[in-house]
C-alpha cells in the first residue's frame, strides 16, 4: 500500500500501522511512542503520544479523519496521507499530552536512575512547557520492592501497561495489572508474585520511565558516565545477547540490547541480567552504538534538527517557537 507521511511516500504491507510505516522511513517523521512496544502483543493505544493527523483517509475516500489518531493503532489505507511534524495541530496536541503525563510524574530526573535514557525526559525536552499550570496535590505512593532486584516507584508510572504485557506474555501467568480507575489507577502490588519468573527483569527494560528500576544498579552511576558494550554468553534460558554497562573495570548493570526506539532486540533472562556481572562471564563483541536520540550522545540537548520544511513554513515555525527559543537560549 502506498502511503505518504509528512510528504515522504513509502510502500508498506497491508495491515501495517502508521507508526510502523513511519519507522520504515525513519528519522524525524517517526512519532514518539511511550506505550507501544513492537515485541509485546497488543501494546499501544494508552499514552496518546503517537497522535498524528490523517489529512487524506485513502484513495477511495479522501476525506481527512475528523480527529487526530493514535498512529500505533491505526492501519494504513491505500493512498493515505499522514502528517506528523508537518502538522501544527499535532505538535500542539503533543505538547498537551506531555503536560498531562507530567501532571503526576515527579521531576525526579536528578536522582532518577532512568535519567539519560528516559522516553518521557526526552519527550518533555522536545515538547514540554517551561512551567506547569497544575496547582493541586500530586499522587503519592510508597516505593514497593518487587522481589530482590526490582523497585517500583508508582509515582513515576505513566500507566503504559508495558510491564503488564511482559508479565502476561513472558512469565508463566499474569498475577498483576492496573487496579482502580482514573486518577486512582496504579500498578497492583500483585506484580510481586511475578518476580520468581526468570523473565521478570524485562519489566525494567520496557518501562519507558523510571518507575521500575534495577535495584542492583540503583544510585550506582549516571548512565552517561558509563561505557556500554555488546556482549553474549551461552545461556540455556535466553539468547544471552546483552549490553554491559561498565564503569572502569566493573560491570554495573546488564540490560537487553535496545534499538533506536528504545525497544530490546531480544528479552533476556534474570540470570544474565542480575547474576552475571563479571567480564569473564561474557564474550565481548564491541562498543554499543549509541543512538543519536539519546542524551548519552553528546550535544543531544544542545542541537535542534528541524526538517527543512519546518524552517521554511511560517505556521510550523510558529508551532515550534518554544523549541527555537530554547535552542537560542542554549
Ligand atoms: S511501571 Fe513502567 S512499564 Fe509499568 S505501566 Fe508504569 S510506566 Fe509502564
Ligand atoms: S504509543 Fe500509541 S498510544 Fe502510546
Amino acid at each position: 500500500m502506498k502511503v505518504t507521511i509528512d510528504g515522504i511516500p513509502i510502500e508498506v504491507e497491508p495491515g501495517t500501522t502508521i507508526l510502523n510505516a513511519a519507522r520504515q522511513i525513519g528519522g524525524d517523521v517517526v512519532p514518539p511512542a511511550m506505550c507501544y512496544y513492537s515485541k509485546l502483543k497488543d501494546s499501544g493505544g494508552k499514552c496518546r503520544t503517537c497522535l498524528v493527523k490523517v489529512s487524506k483517509g485513502s484513495e477511495k475516500d479522501p476525506r481527512p479523519m475528523p480527529k487526530l489518531v493514535a498512529s500505533c493503532r491505526t492501519t494504513v489505507m491505500e493512498g493515505m496521507e499522514v502528517q506528523n511534524i508537518t502538522s501544527p495541530e499535532v505538535i500542539e496536541a503533543r505538547k498537551g499530552i506531555v503536560e498531562m503525563l507530567l501532571v503526576n510524574h515527579p521531576l525526579d530526573c536528578p536522582i532518577c536512575d532512568q535519567a539519560g535514557e528516559c522516553d518521557l525526559q526526552n519527550l518533555a525536552f522536545d515538547h514540554g512547557a517551561a512551567k506547569t499550570r497544575y496547582e493541586f496535590d500530586r499522587r503519592k505512593f510508597e516505593k514497593i520492592d518487587i522481589g530482590d532486584n526490582i523497585q517500583l516507584h508508582m509515582t513515576r508510572c505513566i500507566l503504559c501497561y508495558r510491564c503488564v504485557f511482559v508479565a502476561d506474555q513472558l512469565t508463566d501467568h499474569r498475577i498483576h495489572g492496573i487496579l482502580n480507575r482514573g486518577d486512582h489507577s496504579e500498578i497492583s502490588t500483585y506484580i510481586k508474585h511475578a518476580v520468581d519468573n526468570d523473565f521478570s527483569g524485562n519489566m525494567i527494560d520496557v518501562c519507558p520511565v523510571g518507575a521500575l528500576t534495577d535495584k542492583t544498579f540503583r544510585f550506582k552511576n549516571r548512565v552517561w558516565f558509563t561505557k556500554s558494550v555488546e556482549a553474549h554468553r551461552d545461556c540455556d534460558k535466553c539468547a544471552g545477547k546483552v549490553t554491559l554497562w561498565y564503569k572502569g573495570e566493573d560491570v554495573l548493570r546488564v540490560t537487553g540490547r535496545k534499538d533506536v526506539y528504545g525497544e530490546v532486540a531480544e528479552f533476556i533472562c534474570n540470570t544474565c541480567r542480575f547474576d552475571k556481572k563479571k567480564t569473564e562471564d561474557w564474550v565481548i563483541e564491541g562498543p554499543r552504538k549509541v543512538p543519536n536520540t539519546s542524551v548519552m550522545n553528546s550535544n543531544h540537548y544542545e542541537t535542534l534538527h528541524p526538517l527543512p520544511v519546518v524552517k521554511t513554513n511560517l505556521v510550523l515555525m510558529e508551532a515550534n517557537k518554544e523549541q527555537f527559543e530554547r535552542e537560542t537560549r542554549l
